[in-house]
């Protein structure tokens, strides 16, 4: 199996009705396809985190990269993901009162578009090992943080 998860802004505007239908499709399609994770918006940015099999997440991943209401910013892969951190979630979405009680998303999002602007101002003082060892070990740090707490925030 296999985790991702990015940070994308928002090309058009989302409000809480489009939203929810966004989040509901998303979820009716996982469920025939054995994806599972949530979907946080807030400033016009996207976080989603994804998990499933690898080729299902493969294309899920670019059907998304290509979706036009968006432009994905960054992205991380978990390869060889042993077993699901949300198997309940098949896209829910996460409002921000709920993650008020987390406090963790928004320091992901930060966390993710920092990495970014990295990336793309080819930092020389960023380490090489960081960005492959221990960057991506803090990002997940944070997404199993996120799992711990589901049963917190109940089912979807
Ligand atoms: C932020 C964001 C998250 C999305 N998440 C999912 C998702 O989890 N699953 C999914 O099937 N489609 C998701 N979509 C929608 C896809 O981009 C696409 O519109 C949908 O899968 C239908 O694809 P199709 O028109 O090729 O059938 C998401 C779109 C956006 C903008």
């Amino acid at each position: 199996m296999r985790g991702v998860v990015y940070v994308s802004e928002a090309l058009v505007y989302f409000d809480k009705m489009a939203l929810e239908s966004l989040a509901a499709e998303a979820a009716a399609l996982n469920f025939d396809r054995g994806i599972t994770g949530y979907l946080y918006f807030e400033k016009d940015r996207f976080v989603q985190y994804i998990e499933g099999d690898d080729d299902t997440i493969e294309d899920l991943m670019e059907v998304i990269s290509r979706d036009k209401r968006h432009r994905v910013l960054h992205a991380v892969v978990e390869h060889e993901l042993k077993e699901r951190r949300f198997p309940s979630w098949h896209m829910r979405q996460l409002r921000r009162k709920e993650l008020l009680e987390v406090k963790l998303e928004h320091l992901l999002t930060d966390y993710l578009v920092y990495l970014d602007s990295k990336v793309e101002a080819e930092d020389d003082a960023v380490d090489e090992d960081d960005l492959e060892t221990k960057y991506p070990s803090l990002v997940w740090g944070m997404v199993n943080r996120l799992s711990d707490l589901r049963g917190k925030l109940g089912a979807y």
